[in-house]
């Protein structure tokens, strides 16, 4: 496998979108994504959910790839709230199926959304939730917490307002890890927010682990997997640490010797597969794993998982719309992101704008290509079209020598020893990918 590994460990996209951001040509004026919305919400059957980012935290974890700002000044907090309000009526003006159309779900990231005062996190949720059309038997309201910076008080409210999900960035419990980079979160802290959690009645625990960083090796790792067995999370996140120092270069501050790459990263994750394995986790999708009776478990058993910019999620809806700095949309036609840089986002939103940086219209093939990937991505097996079928042979020819993947006469298979390289197989859909005859240097590794 080690061979393996070293051969497999290119770039690659994570596949949370096709096309992938880096391919966005067909960008949309701000009508035209107003049109898409529309479009979208004009089906009988459509339903939506919603995003908010919120970009704030305290200190910089030097691993992090988010968008984010780092301020101690919480007095920044009003202004956020004033932004998130003026872009919501900004849409619900344009697109008033926004009201009538049922809400499944509300999700927020970051950043940290509890860096906010639970008063300034009730003060955006609460006008919203209240002129939605929320259907309560299929809702769904998670957050991302840092467990540092949450209050039971934020997370009682959070509750009452009907969050049940709660997804908690633990990273790696090694006090050494932890200090290279720069996130000092002791146990004990962990654990108490978990409890509080649970006592609250969130039904959904989540923690955020990353293979890959400074100075992790499977001793040390095992103690990280072994602390979060004994407090039992429903779910796992186990990222691979994406390594973008072109992009974050707080990333430069490590090591390369200190890093583990390619074998020596990939163990790491078998390593917390094998032990969470033995203790009662499913793996789910690429990179998670959950108790048998975690709805997302149950989402893979039914094959209802659905993968878009969070990641792996339960439930698909027709629209998922964004808001906040740098915040992703989409519809089934079209995709659409805010501004990235904040001050350019708060100047446009100030001036009653929709706060558009860019975006792409799918045409047919995306359509079609997005659909196969995302089955691949969820199932590991997706129906080939006659005319992708020697293409795949083709393509795929060393995966399918190295029994990666298998192609039969009308479908992909990824094997359970291809597993580890799902991002890879995925490549053969990337028709824009592929088309590029040098690639941009805007991928991390594949493993
Ligand atoms: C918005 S943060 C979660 C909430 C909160 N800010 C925190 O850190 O606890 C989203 C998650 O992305 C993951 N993440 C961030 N940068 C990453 C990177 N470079 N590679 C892999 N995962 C990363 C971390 O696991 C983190 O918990
Ligand atoms: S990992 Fe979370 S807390 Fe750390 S910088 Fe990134 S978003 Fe902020």
């Amino acid at each position: 496998m080690t061979d393996l590994f070293a051969k497999y460990d290119v770039p690659a996209p994570r596949y949370t979108s096709y096309p992938t951001v880096p391919f966005w040509t067909d960008s949309p004026t701000t009508d035209q994504w107003i049109d898409h919305l529309n479009k979208a919400f004009a089906e009988p059957s459509a339903t939506w959910s919603l995003y908010f980012h919120l970009p704030f935290c305290e200190t910089l974890c030097t691993f992090c790839a988010c968008n984010t700002v780092i301020t101690r000044d919480h007095g920044r907090e009003e202004g956020y709230v004033d932004l998130l309000s003026i872009e919501w009526n900004l849409y619900l003006d344009r697109v008033p199926a926004l009201t009538e159309r049922p809400l499944l779900g509300v999700h927020l990231g970051g950043g940290t959304p509890t860096f906010f005062a639970k008063e300034n996190l009730e003060r955006i949720l609460k006008p919203i939730l209240l002129r939605t059309r929320i259907d309560q038997d299929r809702f769904e309201a998670s957050v991302e917490v840092h467990p540092g910076h949450t209050t039971r008080e934020q997370l009682s409210m959070l509750h009452e307002l009907g969050f049940t999900r709660i997804s908690i960035g633990v990273q790696d419990f090694d006090p050494e890890v932890q200090q290279l980079v720069n996130r000092h979160q002791p146990y004990e802290v962990t654990k108490s927010v978990t409890d509080s959690a649970r006592e609250l009645g969130f039904k959904s625990v989540n923690y955020d682990l990353i293979y890959g960083l400074p100075r992790q090796n499977p001793e040390r790792f095992r103690e990280t997997v072994e602390k979060t067995i004994e407090l039992r999370p429903d779910r796992i996140a186990l990222y691979s640490f994406a390594r973008v120092p072109w992009i974050k270069p707080a990333q430069r501050s490590y090591k390369d010797e200190d890093l583990p790459v390619g074998g020596e990263k990939r163990a790491l994750y078998e390593l917390a597969r094998e032990m969470l394995g033995l203790s009662g986790y499913v793996e789910i999708g690429m990179d998670h794993f959950a108790l048998p009776d975690d709805g997302m478990a149950e989402a893979q058993r039914k094959h209802t998982l659905h993968r878009n910019f969070q990641g792996y999620t339960e439930r698909r809806t027709t629209v998922l719309l964004g808001l906040g700095v740098s915040a992703i949309s989409e519809t089934p036609t079209c995709f659409h992101q805010n501004e990235k840089a904040f001050p350019v986002y708060e100047r446009r939103v100030r001036s009653q704008e929709i706060p558009t940086l860019r975006g792409h219209i799918l045409n047919e093939e995306d359509q079609r290509l997005r659909e196969q990937i995302l089955q691949f991505m969820t199932r590991f097996e997706v129906d080939l079209l006659p005319a992708q079928r020697e293409d795949a042979k083709t393509f795929l020819q060393p995966m399918i020598e190295d029994e990666l993947v298998r192609v039969t006469d009308h479908a992909l298979r990824l094997t359970e020893k291809g597993t580890p390289f799902l991002r890879n197989a995925c490549m053969f859909f990337d028709q824009r990918l592929r088309s590029q005859e040098q690639r941009p240097q805007v991928f991390s590794q594949a493993l």
